[in-house]
């Protein structure tokens, strides 16, 4: 099955909502620019459902592909930055600053599990991971790629250490980025479950909750344009502009960091299937 829709697609009519022209035209220059790396991350999810893949494989992408998204300590950490900040300022720019942290902080709201019983999106990656894998082998750290290891380490740093405009512009970007892949990520997903589990329709619901979420209601779309209000407050406060080519070069940096995960995926998955391990369209259920 190959994913019918692009990403680039699916980001480009949110990113229209975006107020400034120069925001809006260095996001989608990012998008353009790093086809190669989109590319990389829309054939993983097109290859997803081909096969039934091995438990080792299926332990890495769970492992792997978690340490790409929940980022919620970084989201904590850089609005505690902004506070700090706000604290040392006053009058309007105090306020702004008070905002910011707030409007950045409300990208966390759903992962804390808020407005859903307390049900954390990590509980949520649990059950997409426990039905993927039949277990929580995954969660070993054998099974996070390097270069999985390297992107969240990259983000984390950018949100609690590089400039506190990095930090908005990193959690600008990943949101709308992660907007794009759920929603591809989605219809492959439920794809693989349907065809090479035995999962009812009520656990392949339960299943994919952690993906589907993030794509009803349109909450990762969501969480981009309220970020994009952080930095305007931020920039505002701050007395500064838009720094377009330090946030291209972040955008960019974030695609390129990100594409090589999907990459060895792909490639494990390639692996499986010239060496006769992977099963199309097997149907046995989970993974022995
Ligand atoms: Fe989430
Ligand atoms: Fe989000």
């Amino acid at each position: 099955m190959h994913t019918s829709t692009s990403l680039t697609s699916i980001v480009d009519p949110v990113i229209s909502l975006v107020p400034r022209a120069e925001l809006r035209d260095t996001l989608r220059h990012a998008f353009s620019t790093e086809h190669a790396a989109v590319g990389s991350i829309e054939e993983f999810f097109g290859m997803l459902p081909s096969a039934s893949w091995s438990r080792n494989l299926l332990c890495t992408f769970a492992g792997s592909w978690k340490a790409t998204h929940l980022k919620m300590l970084g989201i904590y950490g850089l609005s505690c930055r902004l506070q700090r900040a706000a604290q040392d300022a006053d009058g309007l720019d105090r306020s702004n600053l008070y905002l910011a942290a707030a409007r950045n902080a409300a990208t966390s709201y759903e992962d804390l599990g808020l407005d859903f019983d307390g049900h954390t999106h990590a509980e949520l990656y649990d059950d997409l991971a426990e039905a993927l894998t039949g277990g929580d082998l995954w969660t070993l750290r054998k099974y996070r790629l390097p270069e999985a290891h390297q992107f969240s380490r990259w983000c984390y740093r950018n949100m609690v250490v590089e400039p506190i405009s990095d930090g908005l512009v990193t959690n600008m970007f990943s949101e709308i980025y992660n907007h794009g892949e759920y929603t591809i990520a989605l219809p492959a997903a439920d794809s693989y479950f349907q065809q090479h589990t035995r999962l009812s329709s009520e656990e392949r619901r339960k299943a994919i909750t952690y993906i589907a979420a993030h794509v009803e209601d349109d909450t990762e779309a969501d969480h981009f344009l309220v970020v994009v209000e952080a930095l305007d407050r931020y920039l505002a406060a701050s007395g500064t502009q838009l720094d377009a080519a330090r946030a291209s070069a972040i955008f960019r940096a974030y695609l390129r960091n990100l594409a090589p995960v999907m990459r060895r995926l792909t490639e494990m998955m390639r692996a499986e299937i010239a060496g006769g391990t992977a099963k199309p369209l097997a149907a046995t259920g989970v993974h022995a």
